[in-house]
């Protein structure tokens, strides 16, 4: 028997309308704050996240699927979507386009070689955004409140953000120097991605999961001091902006973002649901300033966060948050060896109809169709017999009520739509 490749999943009927209905929602969410949806490829050029993710973080030194494909080209399955978006932003000249900001939003799989855990996976979906276009604390405002709506429209009450700001090009990179200098007489103790860190891209150190009890960690210098007066001053900007909107949030000082285009803006969301497991993030985001630039674009700036379904329906499930999703079918057709040819043809006009109905093909005894019924939710059945069919009428009986009615059989559809 062959399996399936770890780290992965198949999503059973059992489970695909809880996707459903969540990306319905998100899809409506994205919509209501007027993002527009884009659809970029699976797969990219390697070259794409090495510049644009950086080619000192975990995802690009240890977890991309990359290949050579038949034309010798090193090829990358998307590990996240920023990158991709704002490529084919700069590639599309969205800059050109009258409406700005951009603002963006996708909804699909990306895949990262990690290590298999709870809500952890090697390919996940992501439902992201990016707002591209505006260098405003409002528009940071903006995506954080989405993000704040999105969790508070799915009933979960045990959630955190968390808000820090790492600063532009100039106070990340004065920081990263104190970082160096704070870290470097400490450094033997460290773990070995933590040693080659030191001097590629110290600000990692803090958010490793190996040192984070490490002592030079909790002292280490906090970026808020490193902050020149522009970046200070964005950072107290969308905070009060997310204080206007009732936004909570906690601040973070070590929250530095896994990804190396970050500016400004960075935030998570954690759950603290109970019994939720190792990986509490559910959420990550924030400002991307010199992205575009450093991808060949414009100097246009963006901002934009990700989540993937598969925690977001861990949280709900911690939670114990039920979703309002209708199972059942509208109508199921008993039909009699004499009748089957009929309830075919009335199950074409009422699917026609717009509703959802079904019928039997095993050639089950009338008890077993009506076990039938009940075991897919079918909120109405009829019985059809030659004497139906001769009279023109049926029963039909409503299941959660057990109350029959007889109507005539070309008003079924309308019956069951109650016009
Ligand atoms: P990220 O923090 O790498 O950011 O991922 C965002 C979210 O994707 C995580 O918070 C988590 O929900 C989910 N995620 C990541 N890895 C896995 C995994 N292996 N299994 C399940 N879920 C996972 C980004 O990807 C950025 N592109 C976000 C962004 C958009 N920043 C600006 N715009």
């Amino acid at each position: 028997m062959i399996n399936i490749p770890r780290g992965t999943q198949d999503i059973l009927p059992s489970e695909t309308p809880k996707w459903r209905y969540i990306e319905d929602k998100l899809h409506n969410i994205a919509a209501s704050y007027n993002y527009k949806e884009i659809r970029t490829p699976i797969f990219e050029s390697t070259d794409l996240f090495a510049r644009g993710v950086g080619d000192t973080t975990d995802i690009v030194q240890k977890e991309m699927y990359t290949f050579k494909d038949k034309g010798d080209r090193s090829i990358t399955l998307r590990p996240e979507g920023t990158a991709a978006v704002v490529r084919s932003y700069i590639e599309n000249k969205m800059n050109g386009d009258a409406n700005q900001p951009i603002k963006l939003y996708y909804n699909g799989p990306m895949f990262r070689y990690e290590r298999k855990q709870k809500g952890r996976y090697r390919q996940f979906v992501q439902f992201g955004v990016e707002a591209i276009g505006a260098e405003n604390p409002a528009m940071d405002a903006e995506v954080i409140h989405m993000v704040y709506s999105i969790y508070k429209s799915f009933g979960l009450k045990h959630i955190k953000i968390v808000l820090n700001s790492i600063g532009d090009m100039d106070s990340r990179n004065t920081y990263k120097e104190a970082l160096v200098e704070h870290f470097e007489p400490h450094i033997e103790n460290f773990c070995n991605d933590c040693k080659n860190r030191l001097h590629s891209n110290p600000m990692r150190i803090l958010d490793c999961k190996v040192d984070r009890d490490q002592p030079s960690v909790k002292n280490a210098p906090k970026i808020i001091d490193y902050l020149n007066d522009y970046s200070l001053d964005y950072y107290n900007e969308v905070k009060r902006y997310l204080t206007l909107l009732e936004v909570p949030f906690v601040e973070d000082a070590n929250l530095v973002r896994g990804l190396d285009y970050y500016t400004h803006t960075a935030f998570e969301v954690m759950s603290e649901a109970e019994g939720f497991g190792a990986i509490t993030t559910l959420c990550g985001g924030g400002r991307y300033n010199g992205l575009l630039e450093m991808l060949d674009g414009p100097k246009e700036t963006g901002i934009g966060f990700a989540l993937s379904i598969e925690r977001l329906l861990l949280a709900i499930e911690a939670e114990g948050v039920e979703l309002d999703i209708d199972n059942g079918i509208d109508l199921f057709i008993v039909t009699m060896p004499e009748t089957v040819e009929a309830g075919m043809k009335i199950l074409a006009e009422v699917r026609n109809a717009g509703l959802k109905a079904d019928i039997d093909y095993l050639n089950r005894k009338i008890k077993g169709q009506m076990k039938q019924a009940d075991r897919i939710h079918a909120k109405n059945t009829i019985v059809l017999g030659s004497n139906e069919l001769e009279s023109g009428k049926v029963n039909i009986k409503t299941m959660n009520t057990g109350e029959s009615k007889e109507i005539e059989l070309k008003n079924i559809a309308a019956f069951i739509k109650g016009e």
